[in-house]
Order: C-alpha cells, then structure tokens, then sequence
C-alpha cells in the first residue's frame, strides 16, 4: 500500500466511491469482460440486456437473470464491502458510495444510501407504464411473472443497454463527484458510460483499484494494482 495514497484518504473530508464488477468478484460473482470468466465472454449482452431482447424473448431473458439472482443470493459481501460499509459508518457524511453492480451486496454489507446506477437485480418492474390494473404483488407467476388483466409483463429493475440511468441517483453521484477531494475507482472496466465519465469529472484526486488495465488509468492520479478485498481494508483502515 502506497502512503501516499493512504494519507490523500486521512486527509480527504470527502470520498467517492465508484465500483463495479470486480468489487464483487472475491464475492464469486462473475464480472462482465473478464477475458475468461465474464459473463460477455460466454453471452451475448444485445440478447440478454436490452428491452429488444426482452420483448423478443420474455422468458428467455427471465429465466437468465433468475439463474443471477439465485447465484447471487448464495454469496455473500467480501471484505472490500465491508470496509467501505465499516468506514461510512466510523466517519458519517464522508463516503457517498456509488456503484454499478445490481447483486445489492454493498447494502448487504450494511452500506445504507447507495447509488446504485444501474438499478438492483432483486427488484421487478413494469415493462410497459403500469395501468391500475397492474399490482405486482397480484402478478401471475411466470417466466416473467404478467398482469392478469391486461398481460403487462414485470421485467428485473436493472439498466439495460440503451437505457436511461435512474435521474436522482446518477444526479446525486455526478455532485458527489464533482465535490470530492478523493474518489476510489475499484473494480471497473471504465467502459460504460455515463458511469465511467464520473471519474473524469471528479475535482479531487483519483485512486483506482483494479488488478489490471482499465479505461481510466489515464484519469488516475494513482493506480493500485491489487484486488478489492484486498486493498480496500488496508486503504480504508485507521
Ligand atoms: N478486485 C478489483 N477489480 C477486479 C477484481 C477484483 N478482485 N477482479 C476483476 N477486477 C476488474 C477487472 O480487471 C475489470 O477491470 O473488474 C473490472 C470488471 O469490469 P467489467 O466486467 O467491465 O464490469 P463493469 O466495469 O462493472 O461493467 C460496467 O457493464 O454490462 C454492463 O451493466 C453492466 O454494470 C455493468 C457495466
């Protein structure tokens, strides 16, 4: 651990926190461009996580996100959770977290307040604009659960491809970089936008923690090559 960076994270008084798949990895849960073990090297993601792909093939795209959401329940936070969640916590109002994992491991991890950008794999939604007609809690199950009445389906509330992100979470994360001394880039390829374009817009230093080459590097002002439940409880403790 480098400590200099270590004494740019005692000094901050505000830290951003923007990760993605690999702050879950040690987790076991698989990243999405991994060379071997992502998820887009064995799938396709114009199949799977767009609106096309779920009007096209509703259950198809159901049933793979079930497969993740079952996978997901059986894992559990790692030790680079629970130390963004364990700081937070020592030092209320300095860490705002955002992230873009759907697996909702940083709440788990007992992280309360996240900007979770690209939605969370364990809610549902309407596909279409619900009718009055439309309860979910009174949907016929299925694969994808539908209304009775008028067969709207419910779809994972996730960010698909093309999607807009949620407007408050990506507009609370945007001021969180924009007002930072410090954001932590952990565990992400750099190449989803507009997520990745928060580390260039951060007025503070930025820190990436990836064991190899992201996009970003050229944004950092250090990068530190090791793994989230690796680094984080060291860059994060007192
Ligand atoms: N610790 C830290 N980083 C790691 C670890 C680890 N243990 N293991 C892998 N990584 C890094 C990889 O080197 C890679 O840079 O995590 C990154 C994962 O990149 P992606 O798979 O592209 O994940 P992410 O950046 O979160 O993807 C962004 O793309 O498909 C969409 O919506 C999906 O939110 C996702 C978005």
């Amino acid at each position: 651990m480098s400590d200099e960076v270590w004494g740019w994270v005692r000094a901050a008084k505000r830290i951003a926190v923007l990760t993605g798949a690999g702050m879950s990895a040690e987790s076991g849960v698989p990243t999405f461009r991994d060379a071997q073990t992502g998820l887009w090297a064995k799938f396709d993601p114009s199949q799977l996580a767009t609106e096309e792909a779920f009007r096209a093939k509703p259950s198809m795209v159901w049933d793979w996100y079930a497969f993740r959401r079952e996978m997901i329940a059986k894992v559990e936070p790692n030790a680079g959770h629970k130390a963004l969640a364990d700081f937070a916590l020592r030092y209320p109002g300095r860490l705002t977290l955002i992230t873009q994992n759907v697996d909702g491991l940083h709440q788990r991890a007992g992280s309360r307040h996240v900007l979770a950008l690209h939605g969370n794999i364990a809610d549902d939604k309407w596909l279409d604009p619900p009718k009055a007609c439309c309860n979910a809690a009174a949907a016929v199950a299925g694969s994808p659960p539908y209304c009775e009445r008028c067969g709207n389906l419910l779809r994972p509330d996730v960010v698909w491809f093309g999607e807009p992100l949620p407007l408050r979470a990506l507009a609370a994360a945007e001021e969180a970089a924009r007002a930072c001394d410090l954001m932590l880039v952990v565990g992400t390829s750099g190449v989803v936008y507009p997520a990745a374009g928060l580390a260039r817009t951060s007025a503070g230093k930025v820190v990436i923690v990836n064991p190899h080459p992201s996009d970003l590097d050229d944004a950092a002002d250090a990068v530190l090559r090791g793994t989230a439940a690796q680094l984080l409880p060291q860059l994060l403790e007192d």
